[in-house]
């Protein structure tokens, strides 16, 4: 299941955290990754301690807790704090599989990864390689999208992305604990709550039918969900 949403973060949004990241200070992106990813992972990665990170997490949280569409595709019951990827020439990173847990750094202490998302900062044009790979149940995709875009996967799925050739890429990335951990479900509820909203537009809200459809996702959310 990938779901790819556009413009979840505006044009000026992307310049803004763009023009913070350029003075930044970028790590060695090994430092947070598992053993058999970090022995494929070339790329830097903002300092996770400094200020400009912890600024543009949040920035970066609050229109991502208000998009409808992200919203009803992963169910979110916890988002780890996003995390800034940088590319250059000769940067890659490997096929691998995101650790199953990871730490939140807070009270909560762990989060179990269900969806990964990538979050493009640079346009397509601006780099060439660089191509998100994910192996999916119906052959290999790859992924390349404008900046502010999304693309939602489950962490389980192997993904890579490919060497960049010629200038930079720019992501944030964030994982996800649903609220519904198994894919399958997930995906139906997804397709369940477009089909109401679109529904709604048509029928409007008072509709029977539109009530009923509505009853049934919300008792499958009860069903499923755990919170
Ligand atoms: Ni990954």
């Amino acid at each position: 299941m990938l779901i790819s949403i556009d413009s979840v973060l505006s044009k000026d949004l992307v310049g803004q955290f763009r023009e913070t990241l350029r003075q930044a200070r970028w790590l060695n992106g090994k430092r947070t990754a598992g053993t058999q990813a970090s022995s494929v992972k070339v790329n830097q990665q903002l300092d996770d301690q400094s200020k400009p990170a912890a600024g543009l997490r949040q920035q970066l949280l609050t229109p991502l807790g208000q998009h409808q569409l992200f919203l009803s595709a992963a169910l979110p019951h916890k988002i780890l704090p996003p995390t800034f990827s940088r590319y250059c020439a000769g940067h890659r990173y490997g096929a691998h599989r995101d650790n199953p847990i990871m730490p939140t750094g807070g009270a909560d202490r762990m989060l179990r990864t269900d969806l990964s998302a990538t979050i493009f900062l640079s346009e397509p044009d601006e780099y060439d390689g660089g191509a998100l790979t994910i192996e999916t149940t119906y052959g290999t995709r790859e992924i390349k999208l404008g900046a502010g875009d999304l693309i939602l996967y489950p962490s389980g799925s192997q993904h890579r992305v490919t060497p960049v050739t010629h200038g930079t890429r720019l992501c944030a990335l964030l994982w996800i604990q649903s609220m519904v951990r198994d894919n399958h479900q997930r995906l139906l509820l997804f397709d369940l709550d477009q089909s109401i909203q679109a529904l709604t537009r048509k029928q409007g809200g008072e509709d029977t039918e539109v009530q009923r459809l509505t009853g049934v996702y919300h008792n499958l959310v009860r069903l499923w969900a755990e919170v």
